[in-house]
């Protein structure tokens, strides 16, 4: 460099030449899961849904990169609507507070524009990016705590439990959780939520190469009425952290009481953390029973790119998670 301002430009991510310097972006923010240049293939390029990434370059090195993904949501007699989920909203930490990361979140509404997307949101669980999509003026739309599942009290009588049982599954079988997600969100009802098919869930729970899901059936009487995804994370041999996605459950089944039984399934030991997102606890949103907020939170940020986007609808995201904008 000559002195002087480095020049800050921005362009479309190009799988083979930047996937590298994007890995090792990753891997200076998030240092505890590398992750090599397939990842931000993968992640970019090559999911069923449109989308892509952006990055941002300082005299022509990767400093910065946000990726979107343009998913589909049903909305009650609207039909469906498409929201733009910007993700992976890195700068390089020596790069930072330069404008980079407003340049690269700006950016994001030309591609809402060019794929019709009618809000752009995205969830954030660090102060920098709530703090710069607010002074873009977009809406702060709720606060997810996340929880640790230390010990599990059940209430008796909470739940009859003779007659749910949970059954883990060393792999996970997309068609099922299709199914589940068809016969759970009704678009006829007033939520926004997001569409998911046999080809989404494959490709993201099966084709990521840098975790390993299972899942979890739950079954009432017998007959099959939700499921939950997870991963864990083995130290020393025994699964350490347990980390719990996209949780289903076709009857009002206390989290609680699923994830006690999935503890006891895989053998955790008594040490273990179990880690779950507010979204999960559907019934007790706001005094989930047996869960221990870890202080952890992650804020979810939303811009209306379409005058025609519903004012005020709720937003139900698979995990059952309810909020207004
Ligand atoms: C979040 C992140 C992308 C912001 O990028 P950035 O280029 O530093 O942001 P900008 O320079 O555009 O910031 C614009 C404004 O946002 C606010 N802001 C940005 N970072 C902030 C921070 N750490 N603390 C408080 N406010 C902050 C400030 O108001 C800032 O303006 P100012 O510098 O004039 O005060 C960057 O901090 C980052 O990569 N963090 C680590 C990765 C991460 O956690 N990403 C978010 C995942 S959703």
């Amino acid at each position: 460099m000559q002195g002087g301002d480095p020049e800050i430009s921005f362009r479309e991510f190009n799988a083979q030449k930047d996937s590298g310097d994007v890995a090792a972006l990753f891997n200076t923010l998030y240092p505890s899961r590398p992750v090599d240049h397939r990842y931000p293939v993968w992640r970019y390029t090559e999911g069923p849904l449109p989308g892509g990434a952006l990055v941002a370059t300082a005299n022509g090195v990767i400093v910065g990169s946000c990726a979107f993904r343009v998913e589909p949501f049903a909305f009650g007699p609207r039909g469906r609507i498409l929201g733009l989920h910007g993700l992976d909203f890195m700068v390089h930490p020596t790069w930072q507070r330069k404008r980079i990361g407003s340049g690269l979140a700006v950016r994001l509404r030309d591609y809402a524009s060019r794929y019709g997307a009618n809000f752009i949101y995205m969830l954030t669980n660090v102060k920098g990016a709530r703090v710069l999509t607010e002074r873009l003026g977009w809406t702060r739309l709720s606060t997810i705590a996340t929880y640790r599942c230390a010990a599990l009290p059940i209430s008796p009588g909470e739940m009859n439990q003779a007659r749910i049982s949970v059954r883990h599954h060393s792999g996970v079988d997309s068609a099922l959780c299709s199914s589940l997600f068809a016969r759970q969100f009704n678009p006829g009802d007033s939520d926004v939520v997001p569409v998911r098919s046999t080809e989404i869930l494959d490709w993201r729970y099966r084709n990521d190469p840098r975790n390993q899901y299972h899942m979890a059936t739950i079954a009432l009487d017998g007959r099959l009425s939700g499921y939950l995804i997870f991963k864990w994370f083995h130290r020393d041999e025994h699964p350490a952290e347990i980390d719990i996605l996209d949780y289903v459950a076709a009857v009002d089944t206390p989290v609680t009481f699923v994830v006690r039984e999935l503890r006891s399934l895989l053998k955790v030991n008594a040490s273990a953390n179990l880690w779950l997102d507010g979204v999960f606890t559907r019934g007790d949103h706001d005094s989930p029973s047996g869960l221990e907020p870890t202080g952890y939170t992650s804020t979810l940020v939303i811009e209306r790119t379409d005058p025609d986007c519903p004012g005020f609808v709720s937003i139900a995201m698979p995990l059952g998670w309810h909020e207004a904008f």
